[in-house]
């Protein structure tokens, strides 16, 4: 079912860096937009945006200044996961185009200067992967089934599941199978959804057929990969029982059985050497949800990966002296590997930070509640200025530009998040930052899709009339132009972008202040203004500031860029 470009014998895309050295280590500081396709640009109107959509709007991205853009799984998939459910690793789906749209896109973007990093889904496939239905079709002997974690059930009929292990979705992570007589078989692991069977990364088709498929696209020309749950493909030997239940609590605070086992860095030498033999520094970015910052640094030695999120940062609440820690322990765990500390707020998988600063902290990343909605977009926009004060690469998710909130009223019907259906495991709530974005025009789908009061595959609430790219554009007070302005100071300005440290000033509780070179950050995060000696000339600020005769006051939950 593989797919052919119509044309075999079209060049792959030129790299970018083929323009010259300038774009050296460019992943060191890159600005990296993610594009979530089933909600960023619907071209043929129906209801879920396609690569066609990410194409036109590449100029939109140009503009607001970002370096590359990272999309979200577009592959032949049943959507059991949004696209992290992957059938054809080398087809577009028929929902979001053909493989010629993804070639155009990237030729697109290249002629742009715009980097593409696409998705990569090794960690399992979909159920409806050829490899997983053979296993199913072929019964107990079928050589396929060495290819995912087949095992028998435990109990004197095999009626339970062979470990206790927990899905990330809610409840066990096996499926019991059945054979093709219609009796009752093996278990399958899964450590997402059932939909999701987990790979077994010990045998050899596997390795070979991911070192295939990262050559399949970068022969296409994209710039690297995000690479999903970078953490889990190795599994412990024999699988071992965890003893507990509630594992979701565990995540990210302990080395488990089934995630940040050593083995995956084997994985990531061997794909950082294919990465190497192509021109124009193609990248490698790992999802590792890891227990700390320095375990999360060994995906990311100068043999492996290039980049890895940082979820500690995701996850640290507006608070002056948590995120002077959280700066210092990443900026700390990425020196001695020489590797860019990366910059995160928002993403596909967790509450947008307009929302989740509009409540109160402790709350996590998946909030139900809208709460303050003007509290948290003043948050947000000195959230944001931080973010890109920052030494290191930053990621910027689609719609966060506009400042949008978290739709968190979505009615139940309409919720497409599987482990929503699952009640437990995770929360489900992932739909509330996935709704499409507004582009212009006062009625849904406010220029999503081509047609005026045209589907969107998720409701927008009414008052995103008011936040589209139409109405920011050119307001100087919008959170459009201030992205665009912030990105602009720190494309031009010497001391920002790439680094490894920042040097703190002194300042008053609940103030953070640091200098790079000519430039100084100062952020109030506290909800009284503060007097402060003004270090500078003001670059940019998140809210309206002054500075009268060397003396500033710093408002409440604000950031302000200063020339020193
Ligand atoms: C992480 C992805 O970001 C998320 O959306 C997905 O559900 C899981 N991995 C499983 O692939």
């Amino acid at each position: 079912m593989t797919q052919n470009l119509a044309d075999t014998s079209r060049p792959a895309a030129e790299p970018i860096a083929a323009n010259g050295a300038a774009s050296r280590g460019w992943w060191r500081d890159a600005v990296i937009y993610q594009v979530y396709p089933r909600s960023f640009a619907d071209s043929n109107g129906d209801g879920m945006g396609d690569l066609p959509g990410v194409r036109s709007r590449l100029p939109y991205l140009k503009a607001l200044g970002v370096d590359a853009v990272w999309l979200s799984p577009f592959y032949a998939s049943p959507q059991a996961d949004a696209g992290y459910d992957v059938a054809d690793y080398r087809a577009v789906d028929p929902m979001f185009g053909t493989l010629l749209d993804a070639d155009g896109m990237i030729r697109d973007a290249h002629e742009l200067g715009l980097r593409i990093i696409v998705d990569l889904v090794p960690n399992h496939s979909s159920d409806q992967h050829e490899w997983f239905q053979r296993a199913l079709r072929e019964g107990p002997s079928s050589p396929l089934r060495e290819r995912y974690h087949f095992r028998p059930g435990k109990g004197a009929t095999g009626e339970l599941p062979p470990n206790d292990w927990e899905s990330i979705f809610g409840g066990p992570a096996w499926t019991r199978t059945v054979n093709p007589d219609g009796t009752d078989g093996d278990w399958y692991l899964h450590l997402f959804a059932p939909e999701q069977p987990d790979f077994n990364w010990d045998n050899q088709a596997v390795a070979d057929e991911f070192r295939s498929i990262l050559r399949f696209w970068l022969d296409m020309g994209v710039d690297g990969f995000r690479i999903d749950v970078a953490h889990g493909m190795v599994k412990a030997p024999g699988l071992p029982d965890l003893g507990g239940s509630d594992q979701l609590k565990l995540l990210g605070n302990d080395v488990m059985p089934f995630f940040d086992q050593d083995g995956v860095h084997d994985i990531y030498r061997a794909w950082r050497k294919i990465l190497d033999e192509y021109p124009g520094e193609r990248i490698g970015v790992a999802e590792a949800w890891t227990p700390t910052v320095q375990r999360t640094a060994n995906y990311v030695r100068p043999d492996e990966l290039h980049q890895a999120f940082n979820f500690q940062y995701l996850g640290t609440s507006w608070d002056a002296a948590e995120l002077r820690e959280v700066i210092d322990t990443s900026l700390d765990a990425m020196r001695p590997v020489d590797a860019p500390a990366t910059w995160v707020l928002s993403n596909h998988d967790v509450t947008r930070h307009a929302t989740r600063f509009a409540n109160p902290p402790g709350l996590g990343t998946q909030i139900r509640t809208a709460g303050d909605r003007e509290l948290g977009l003043r948050r947000a926009r000195a959230a944001t200025l931080l973010m890109f004060a920052l030494p290191g690469s930053a990621y910027v998710y689609q719609g966060e530009e506009l400042g949008l909130p978290d739709v968190t009223d979505l009615p139940d019907e309409v919720r497409q998040d599987p482990s929503f259906s699952r009640q437990a495991g995770q929360d489900g709530f992932r739909d509330g930052c996935r709704v499409p974005i507004p582009w212009s025009g006062t009625e849904a789908p406010y220029g999503f899709g081509p047609t005026v009061g045209g589907p969107s595959w998720l409701p927008q609430p009414a008052e995103w009339a008011g936040l589209s790219v139409e109405v920011q554009t050119g307001d100087p007070t919008s959170t459009l132009e201030l992205y665009r302005s912030a990105l602009t100071i720190r494309r031009e300005h010497q001391d920002l972008g790439a680094g490894t440290s920042v040097e703190w000033l002194e300042t008053p509780a609940d103030v953070l202040a640091f200098r790079r070179g000519s430039f100084v950050c100062t952020v109030n995060a506290g909800a009284e203004p503060v007097r402060i000696a003004a270090p500078g000339r003001i670059l940019l600020s998140s809210t309206e500031a002054v500075a009268v005769d060397g003396e500033t006051v710093l408002p409440a939950d604000s950031t302000i860029w200063w020339a020193v």
